[in-house]
Parts: structure tokens; C-alpha cells; sequence
């Protein structure tokens, strides 16, 4: 698994975004696809680096970094605060293979050993339980249940929050 930056060539994996059902709802991914709309989505994630709010990494396999396979930021909004969440989806056909989990280990071990930041954390709709083994699987435990916390189409949802400390936080996990 490698992690890098949006490129050029990535429209391919945005208009893959762009078909799945969930993934528009909670990202600015475009609802409906153009090569225009593609292209706007890749530039937002270079200024956002550029501007210091976060980091959008596309995830792909080692070998074939060219062939983004998802997704996966870390968002600095509450950086004044010490903390910061994360965000992750994969094309459909990339799942099943908890490559969002090593994705998610890998900005973990970013975020705390690279940036110092010492706390992180995402949300989880409780009917995600994939996203929730994956939130899991890199060392996140459950803190709170937040009602009607994400406005995700239109509707104020119910998330289950997700944390992880760099106290506590191994870099072998
Ligand atoms: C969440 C997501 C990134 C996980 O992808 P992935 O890395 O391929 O995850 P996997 O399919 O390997 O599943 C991870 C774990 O959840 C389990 N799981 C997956 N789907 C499940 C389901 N419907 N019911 C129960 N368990 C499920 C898997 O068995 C696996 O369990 P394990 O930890 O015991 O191995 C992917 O499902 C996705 O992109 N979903 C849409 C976008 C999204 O929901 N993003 C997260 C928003 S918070």
C-alpha cells in the first residue's frame, strides 16, 4: 500500500467516487461526474496541502501507485486545538482487503511521529461496520455516540466518534 498525492490522472478514481451511493454525501466529491467537476475536486486537495487545512492522499498498491484505488485525509480544522480527524473511502472494487486500515496505520504514524498531533479522531455512522473494524484495526476505540453530529444529505446523522491519543498510541500497532 502506498500513500500520495492527487495527480492529473486521477479522474478515473474520482468518477469512481462520483458512482458510489455514500462516498458524496460525506466528501466534496462531485454527486455527478464531469471531467470538469473532476479536475476542480483534484486542485481543492493541492490547496488544501497548500493552505495547511490537511492532507488528501490517494491510496493505490505498492507497484501500481499510478492506479488510485481510494482515498484517505487528515483534516487540520481544530489543529489550534491539538486535534484532528480523518476521513477514508475506496473504489468498490478495492474492498474487502482492509486497505483502508493499513492506509489508515500508515497516516496515523504520519500524524503523530511526522506533525506531533496529539489527538485524533473520525466519525462512523453506526450502521458503517466496515469503517468501524477499520477505525479498529489501526488502534481507534469508540468514545461517544454524537447525536445528530454530521449533516450527511441534507439530515443530521447520528455518529459514533472514533479516538485515538499519541499517549497512547504504539507505533507497532
Ligand atoms: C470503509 C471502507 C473504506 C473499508 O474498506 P476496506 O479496507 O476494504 O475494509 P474491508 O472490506 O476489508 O472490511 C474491514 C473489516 O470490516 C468487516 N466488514 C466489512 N463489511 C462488513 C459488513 N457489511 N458487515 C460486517 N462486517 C463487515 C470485514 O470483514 C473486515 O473485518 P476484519 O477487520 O475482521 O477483517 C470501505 O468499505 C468504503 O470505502 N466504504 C464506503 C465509504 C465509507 O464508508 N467510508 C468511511 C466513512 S466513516
Amino acid at each position: 500500500m502506498v500513500l500520495r498525492p492527487y495527480a492529473p490522472t486521477d479522474l478515473s478514481l474520482i468518477r469512481q467516487g462520483s458512482a458510489d451511493p455514500y462516498i458524496p454525501t460525506f466528501t466534496s466529491i462531485p454527486a455527478i461526474y464531469s471531467d470538469a467537476e473532476g479536475t476542480a475536486f483534484i486542485e481543492r486537495q493541492h490547496e488544501r496541502a497548500s493552505g495547511g487545512h490537511g492532507f488528501s492522499f490517494v491510496i493505490a498498491e505498492h507497484g501500481h501507485a499510478g492506479v488510485g484505488l481510494g482515498s484517505i485525509g487528515l483534516w487540520l480544522r481544530e489543529i489550534e486545538s491539538g486535534r484532528a480527524s480523518i476521513g477514508y473511502w475506496l473504489s468498490s472494487e478495492a474492498r474487502g482487503r482492509r486497505l483502508a486500515g493499513w492506509a489508515l496505520r500508515a497516516v496515523v504514524a504520519y500524524a503523530f511521529t511526522g506533525l506531533s498531533i496529539p489527538r485524533l479522531h473520525l466519525f462512523v455512522e453506526p450502521w458503517n461496520v466496515a469503517s468501524a473494524r477499520t477505525a479498529e484495526f489501526a488502534g481507534f476505540s469508540r468514545e461517544a455516540f454524537l447525536r445528530g453530529w454530521e449533516r450527511i444529505d441534507d439530515e443530521q446523522r447520528d455518529v459514533d466518534c472514533y479516538v485515538l491519543l499519541h499517549q497512547e498510541w504504539s507505533a507497532g500497532e
